[in-house]
C-alpha cells in the first residue's frame, strides 16, 4: 500500500503523507493557503478560519483537516477568497488597527493578508473598542487594541516555553488575552527570548526597542505578498 495520499487543490494534483493537514501538504507542494492562527511548530488551533477551503464543496479549516485520498479542495477561488476577505474585514473593524502608526506595519500578517486579498478599505463600520496597553514589562509590551485572538502567544508560551504566561479571559466581545499574574506583564516570568514574545502575527505583543529597527520598504511583506516564499518553494 502506498504511503502517499493524492488529492487536488484547485485542480492541481498534490501528493501528501498520512497525518499531514491540507495546509501542510499544500505548503510542501508550493501552494499557499492563507492563515493567521496557524504557526509552524505550534499545535493547530483552527480558530481564525482564514485558512478555510472547500472540500468536496463543504467548508473546513485547512490547518486542522487531515488529507484524504481523492479529496477535491478549492482554495484560491473567488468564492473562498470572498469568505476570507470577510473574516479579515471583521478583524480590522473589531480592533483598533492603525497601520500607519504601528511598529509591525510591513511585517504584519493581518495587513499583508488584506493586501494579498485585495482589501483596500474595510467595508464594515469600525467599532473602536476601548482597550488597554500593558507597557509594564522591561522588554515586551502588549497592545490589546491590535490583538486578533489567534492564541499563538498562548500556545507558544504553553507548548514551547512551558510557562503558561498567556491565556484568554472574559467572554464574547469582551474576550481578551490575559497574563498569569495579578495584573501586569511585568509580574510574569515572560522573557524576551521566549517563543511567545515573537509569535504574534500582528502588533499586539511586540519586543521593545525593535519596532523600527527595519526601515519601511525593507520589511517582510514590503516587496512581495505574504505567501510568496511558499509559492516560490522556499522551505522554512
Ligand atoms: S489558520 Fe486555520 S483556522 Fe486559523
Amino acid at each position: 500500500m502506498s504511503a502517499t495520499i493524492e488529492f487536488t487543490i484547485d485542480g492541481k494534483e498534490i501528493k501528501g503523507q498520512p497525518g499531514q493537514t491540507i495546509l501542510e501538504a499544500a505548503q510542501q507542494a508550493g501552494v499557499y493557503i492563507p492563515r493567521l492562527c496557524y504557526m509552524k511548530g505550534l499545535t493547530p488551533w483552527g480558530s481564525c478560519r482564514v485558512c478555510t477551503v472547500l472540500i468536496n464543496g463543504r467548508p473546513q479549516a485547512a490547518c486542522t483537516q487531515p488529507i484524504a485520498p481523492g479529496m477535491v479542495v478549492e482554495s484560491s477561488t473567488d468564492k473562498v477568497n470572498a469568505l476570507r476577505r470577510n473574516i479579515i474585514d471583521m478583524l480590522f473593524v473589531e480592533g483598533n488597527h492603525f497601520c500607519m502608526f504601528c511598529e509591525k506595519s510591513g511585517s504584519c500578517e493581518l495587513q499583508a493578508l488584506a493586501y494579498r486579498l485585495g482589501i483596500a478599505a474595510p467595508k464594515y463600520p469600525f467599532m473602536f473598542p476601548k482597550r488597554e496597553l500593558d507597557m509594564s514589562h522591561p522588554d515586551v509590551f502588549i497592545d490589546h487594541n491590535r490583538c486578533i485572538q489567534c492564541a499563538r502567544c498562548v500556545r507558544a508560551s504553553r507548548d514551547v516555553d512551558g510557562k503558561h504566561v498567556f491565556d484568554f479571559a472574559d467572554r464574547g466581545a469582551h474576550r481578551r488575552i490575559a497574563v498569569n499574574a495579578e495584573a501586569f506583564l511585568k509580574d510574569t516570568d515572560l522573557a524576551v527570548t521566549d517563543k511567545a514574545a515573537e509569535a504574534c502575527p500582528v502588533g499586539a505583543i511586540v519586543k521593545k526597542r525593535t519596532g523600527y529597527a527595519v526601515p519601511f520598504g525593507q520589511r517582510l511583506y514590503d516587496k512581495k505578498p505574504i505567501g510568496s516564499e511558499i509559492e516560490a518553494g522556499v522551505k522554512s
